[in-house]
């Protein structure tokens, strides 16, 4: 019998984390092992109210629990964060290309994230972190909007400040009496001399806004459009190269995506709407 692609495997929440005040950490349990590629997503299934696309934060070596971090956003993330433990949810994938580890062998990986964008983001440290002497250097600029609003706080400002290999900078549009760190949006702390460009990639994962002025300020840089990664965000439905909502051009972005170079996308003008 052909299996249904829209089909979910049942799965349960049985832990959930406060990040900050509009993101929650949900760790799901499915029935069945998930095996994911860092930067793919799924589709997370609230019985009897929809579905919604995100993309796992857990470690892709860890398949019987995944995590997936979560922002309120509307309908389906109210409810979601409404959940307590115990909870039965479905999850359809994994979707999508995600990060091409592999080629960033050998090279500096320069990170650039915001806001919820950490959340690949973290899936992605997870991995490279893993294989860290894989990689000439890990570079991270990470923005919030306050000090409160960073998430996974615990590794971020301990555990990964201390990784041979890994160098992080955080900044907050708005700071309170005890940050000691930039003041400023993300771009405030780009600088061209962060990496050796000739020999580095670059990841951006953040809020439309953040993504396209990062985008443009690594371009007047010297990165080429061919090394700069974009993990997009379109709206979705079905999530599997069926019903165009997320196009991009000629690109699906649940299909095609959802990480594409900057080279794939520079030609449409909408890319940030
Ligand atoms: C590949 C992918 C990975 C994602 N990963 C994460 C993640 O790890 N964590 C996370 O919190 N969010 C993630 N998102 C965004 C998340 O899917 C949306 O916030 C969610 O679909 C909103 O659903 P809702 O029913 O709560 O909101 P709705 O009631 O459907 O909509 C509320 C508002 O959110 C907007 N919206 C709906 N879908 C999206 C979307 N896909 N992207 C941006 N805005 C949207 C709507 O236009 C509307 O303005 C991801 C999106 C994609 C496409
Ligand atoms: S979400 Fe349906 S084609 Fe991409």
């Amino acid at each position: 019998m052909v299996k249904n692609p829209y089909q979910p495997i049942n799965a349960q929440i049985v832990d959930i984390i406060d990040e900050s005040p509009t993101i929650k950490s949900f760790v799901i349990e499915p029935e069945e092992a998930i095996s994911f590629k860092t930067g793919q997503f799924v589709e997370l299934t609230l019985p009897g109210e929809g579905e919604a696309p995100f993309t796992p934060s857990s470690s892709p070596n860890q398949t019987a629990q995944m995590e997936i971090t979560i922002m309120k956003a509307g309908h389906v993330t109210n409810l979601l964060h409404a959940c307590q433990k115990g909870q039965p949810v479905g999850i359809r994938g994994p979707y999508g290309n995600g990060y091409p580890v592999d080629m960033f062998a050998g090279k500096e990986i320069y990170i650039v994230g915001g806001g919820v964008g950490l959340a690949p983001i973290r899936s992605l440290l997870l991995t490279l972190i893993s294989r860290i002497k894989d990689y000439k250097r890990v570079v991270c600029r990470f923005g919030a909007k306050t000090p409160e609003d960073f998430i996974y706080k615990e590794t971020l400002f301990g555990q990964w400040q201390n990784i041979d290999g890994l160098e992080i900078k955080l900044t907050v549009d708005n700071a309170n009496g005890k940050w000691k760190g930039n003041i400023g949006v993300v771009t405030t702390i780009l600088k061209s001399d962060d990496v050796n460009i000739q020999n580095a990639v670059a990841i951006v994962c953040g809020p439309p806004i953040m993504m396209k002025f990062a985008t443009f300020d690594l371009v007047k840089q010297g990165f080429k459009p061919e090394d700069i990664y974009l993990s997009m965000e379109k709206n979705m439905s079905c999530g599997i190269g069926k019903c165009g909502h997320c196009m991009v051009g000629k690109y699906y972005v649940c299909k095609d995506g959802p990480v594409l170079t900057l080279k794939q996308l520079k030609e449409y003008p909408d890319i940030w709407d």
